[in-house]
């Protein structure tokens, strides 16, 4: 059985240098992009603290469509340039958002949610969809989270077959 580290005493960026030891080993032998993004939401939930929500939405027929998570339901379809997640989707970068409730257009899906992270999927110049990240804390994340998770999604996509996955459900 997987077992995740303890956050426990460890800066940022030796956090998500554990993370991507873990997630490294949790893919081994397995591509399967859904499932490997369902476990990745699960590691991530577990192993960072002060983050009520993690998950994927994958571009699906022009639109962002709700993938694995972990935390409380959460709105389906999200166009592309709405909320925080589609603005990244568009801009096709990472969004850290100090403040939801200032941010135009915020989708609120946990009413508990204050700061939200969103790094987009990003393989060849092609959208897949983005990765998700809500906390109850204002000014949760930072540049070092970003640069955190930014890595974290690369082991994803290097892990896994999530472009024919994200491309066979495309339309
Ligand atoms: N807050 C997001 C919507 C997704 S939920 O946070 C899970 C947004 O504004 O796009």
């Amino acid at each position: 059985m997987h077992v995740v580290q303890s956050a426990a005493g460890l800066s940022k960026p030796a956090l998500y240098l554990e993370v991507r030891a873990q997630l490294a080993a949790l893919f081994a032998g397995e591509r399967n992009g859904l499932a490997n993004a369902a476990n990745m939401t699960a590691l991530l939930h577990e192993a960072l603290p002060a983050v009520n929500w993690v998950g994927f939405y994958f571009l699906q027929a022009g639109e962002l469509v709700l993938g694995p998570f972990q935390g409380k339901v959460a709105c389906v379809r999200i166009a592309i340039g709405r909320g925080v997640c589609g603005t990244a989707a568009a801009r096709r970068e990472t969004l850290v958002v100090a403040d939801v409730h200032a941010f135009p257009g915020h989708i609120a899906c946990d009413a508990a949610s204050r700061s939200e992270i969103v790094v987009p999927l990003l393989r060849d110049g092609q959208l897949l969809g983005v990765l998700d990240l809500d906390s109850p804390q204002l000014a949760r994340f930072d540049q070092e989270d970003a640069a955190g998770l930014t890595a974290a999604v690369g082991v994803l996509l290097d892990s896994s077959d999530l472009i024919r996955w994200a491309q066979a459900s495309r339309d």
